[in-house]
């Protein structure tokens, strides 16, 4: 069920009985990792209220197409393009004619005709209601534009009918929901990923730092989360946005990057991409530096070595997958085989930061990865999006074989 993981789902509530499995339903969905909103129709709250399902969902329930507070915080046509799915659950007979009319008089069946996302339906009603022509073929038209349908299921009913109509069990729901999304590449693991300089202070202005833009190290995120991956991204200072379905931690020393990590542990892959500084002063002054006359023209600067991120958590018992990056002005492919054998790695990736056109800062770059048994696999220069597309796809088979 990790298909549901950071998936968005809008879970509408129609006016049935079985609005109180409603509850149940987010719930589920929840407990999967799906993030819900909950719409409710006029009739929905009638059989159970919004706070019942604000506290389950976390998030306070959609209700009227024209409140503008609601509109102000995620206004309807936000919140259809929100979407990854739109299951409602239970689908009246009233709410399906509705649908199939394609009317727009509330909040709920105007989402359905303002989103792209698939849509799904859990009918819920008396047997005689299901069985009815116009029900049938409403549902014929429904089905007909992609709609899915979840049920129902038959048996005893609230109103002491027997026959198909009892909308299905919350769990089958979830199920089915999970159903409507693909199979990705890395489905409910959690990957976590280094990005951008780190700033060494000096003193309360001045800090050591590096060119790197952090660009890199924000593809990959991007990629690994569009891949499913639960991602973690530590940052130094950088003028990026955090990619969507991304926990973004801002860091600005290397020690602080380590100690995020640390505290991100466990996951099953760490990628190293951030531009660590491999030196920082021993000692921070308290207070600005100011020239020293006795020093003539000159100063020093006593630096002490970081921690290696990398190989520390590379180096645990429960190391994940390692991905190093070697950025380097000369010997890229030695120095870099050298480094994936020092710090334990999986893989490292080579790039060439002598070449302005692929170096620190840019749009593009160009790779070779190292693996264990020094296999060498190249990817032509490109844009970073691309890049970490194509190393996430890598990474993804690697994991698959061990
Ligand atoms: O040893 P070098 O700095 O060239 O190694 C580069 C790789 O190690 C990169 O993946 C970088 O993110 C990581 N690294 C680290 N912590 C350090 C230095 C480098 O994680 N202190």
């Amino acid at each position: 069920m990790q298909r549901l993981y950071r998936k968005r789902i809008i879970v509408g509530v129609g006016g049935g009985i079985a609005a109180y499995k409603s509850a149940e339903l987010v719930r589920r969905l929840k407990d999967q990792g799906a993030e819900v909103r909950v719409v409710m129709t006029q009739g929905g709250r009638e059989f159970i209220t919004p706070l019942t399902l604000q506290a389950l969902s976390g998030h306070p329930v959609h209700l009227d197409l024209l409140d503008p507070a609601a509109e102000a915080a995620m206004g309807h046509i936000e919140l259809a393009r929100w979407a990854d799915l739109i299951l409602i659950a239970p689908a009246t007979a009233d709410l399906i004619a509705r649908l199939a009319q394609g009317v727009a008089n509330d909040l709920l069946t105007t989402l359905v005709l303002a989103t792209d996302a698939p849509i799904a339906l859990a009918p819920a009603m008396n047997q005689a209601m299901w069985r009815d022509a116009a029900t049938q073929a409403n549902l014929e038209l429904l089905q007909g534009r992609g709609m899915r349908l979840f049920g129902p299921a038959s048996g005893s009913q609230a109103c002491g009918d027997v026959g198909l109509g009892r909308m299905l069990e919350p769990n089958d729901i979830a199920l089915l929901a999970a159903d409507c999304f693909q199979r990705q590449a890395l489905d409910g693991l959690h990957i976590l990923i280094t990005a951008g300089p780190t700033q060494e202070n000096i003193d309360p202005v001045r800090y050591i730092t590096n060119h790197s833009s952090g660009k890199m190290g924000f593809a990959l995120a991007e990629a690994a989360a569009e891949a499913g991956a639960k991602v973690t991204l530590v940052s130094g200072p950088v003028h990026l946005p955090t990619p969507d379905r991304v926990s973004r931690i801002d860091v600005v020393s290397a020690r602080d990057m380590l100690a995020a990590c640390e505290a991100a542990m466990p996951c099953d892959v760490l990628i190293a991409a951030a531009a660590v500084a491999d030196y920082r002063p021993e000692v921070v002054a308290q207070h600005k530096l100011k020239k020293d006359p006795s020093s003539g023209e000159g100063m020093l600067l006593q630096m002490v070595r970081n921690p290696d991120i990398l190989a520390t958590i590379a180096g645990r018992d429960d190391r994940p997958f390692s991905v190093g990056f070697a950025a380097e002005t000369e010997n890229l492919l030695e120095y870099a085989s050298r480094k994936l054998r020092d710090k334990n790695l999986d893989l490292i990736v080579a790039n060439d930061v002598a070449n302005p056109s692929i170096g620190f800062n840019s749009e593009e770059n160009a790779i070779t990865v190292i693996d264990r048994e020094l296999q060498q696999i190249s990817f032509a220069q490109t844009s970073k999006g691309k890049i970490a597309r194509q190393l996430i796809t890598l990474i993804a088979e690697r994991l698959n074989k061990n």
